[in-house]
């Protein structure tokens, strides 16, 4: 496999290698990955997350081990675990249903490794052509708010909406970003304000349960997110509290951009309420992890509900930022997402 380098997920020196996204950004620390077993933890404890490096990642550990020589047969049960990782994001599935055509081929040990490489070099360019046609909708002077993380750490390019942010911010240096800490997992407080700064562009971290107030003040101008599926008639699923920022931003009037590339969609999904939506563990709303270790706040036997997503409906959004173009809720309605 050629060498590929991004973010948090690279090829080089023949391993696979991921940035641990759970210790930053207080430690920048590499796991060489070799195994399936070992890649499904990295996803399943989110150290690899966001919805399009989850199926790079996984992708670049096939092609990895279709280079090792293993089977078309053990391939295929490669594949089949690590799409069982983790449900919502659809660009798992769309990477690992890639690569299983490549299997089909008769040289599928070169067939998948090129498929990966594709894949890897198609999700930077998607970044691109989102930043670019998202920046056009931001003005000077913009405060907007942004959830979760979804910038050059979730995927191997610039990001979805904060690549939005990210380009924005080339052509007006006076925007300022409201970055959501967002609980539990706290994506924003960790990794968005993280990239920010390395990006100097300037922002404030808040708590969740601060939007509200802040756009009643006339604080935000636009809210820019990113997606895990987008359904066919433009429900989508992102990080949980996604549904919350865009009731409240339809009751203030603030546009509400969704950003992703076409490896979102799922045209299968004739609306948000088909799409499955993650549970995780307790622990994760009870306490706090990072690099610091645990610390647990609630009592032992506290009951507890822990979607790793929600879903917006198409009705909340202004418009959808996709790499193919800005479509707009008539758009939509006209079935737009089952022909790009
Ligand atoms: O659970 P995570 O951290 O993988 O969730 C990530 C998100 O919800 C992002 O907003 C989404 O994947 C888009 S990232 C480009």
């Amino acid at each position: 496999m050629k060498e590929l380098v991004a973010r948090s997920l690279k090829y080089q020196a023949g391993t696979v290698q991921v940035l641990d996204q759970y210790l930053l950004p207080h430690e920048e620390t590499w796991h060489h990955c070799t195994s399936v077993a070992q890649m499904t933890s990295l996803i399943l404890t989110l150290k690899v997350r966001g919805a399009p490096l989850i199926g790079l990642a996984a992708s670049l550990l096939v092609a990895y081990l279709a280079e090792q020589g293993h089977s078309k047969a053990q391939l295929n049960t490669a594949i089949d675990e690590l799409e069982a990782t983790r449900p919502t994001a659809v660009n798992l599935m769309h990477c690992m249903a890639r690569l299983r055509t490549a299997l089909q081929q008769q040289n599928y040990a070169q067939a998948v490794v090129a498929e990966a490489e594709r894949l890897f070099e198609e999700d930077c360019a998607l970044c691109d052509r989102m930043a670019t046609l998202g920046a056009q909708l931001v003005e000077p002077s913009d405060n907007i708010l942004t959830h979760c993380n979804t910038g050059a750490l979730a995927t191997a390019g610039v990001g979805t909406a904060l690549g939005v942010i990210h380009h924005a911010a080339r052509q007006h240096a006076d925007i300022h970003i409201w970055v959501d800490e967002t609980r539990p997992l706290l994506q924003g407080g960790r990794l968005t304000a993280y990239e920010l700064a390395q990006w100097q562009i300037p922002y404030t971290l808040i708590c969740d349960n601060m939007a509200a107030s802040l756009m009643a003040a006339g604080k935000v101008d636009k809210i820019f997110v990113g997606a895990d599926r987008i359904a066919a008639n433009g429900d989508f699923a992102n990080k949980v509290g996604t549904y919350n920022l865009a009731v409240l931003a339809h009751y203030h009037q603030i546009p509400f951009y969704v950003v992703a590339p076409v490896t979102t969609l799922d045209i299968g999904c004739a609306s948000g309420a088909e799409i499955p939506i993650e549970q995780r563990a307790e622990s994760e709303v009870t306490g706090v992890s990072g690099s610091f270790g645990h610390c647990q706040w609630a009592p032992a036997q506290a009951q507890v509900y822990n979607p790793a997503f929600d879903v917006t409906p198409a009705e909340l959004i202004t418009a959808w930022v996709l790499d193919t173009g800005v479509y707009y809720p008539q758009d939509v309605a006209a079935g737009v997402l089952g022909t790009v």
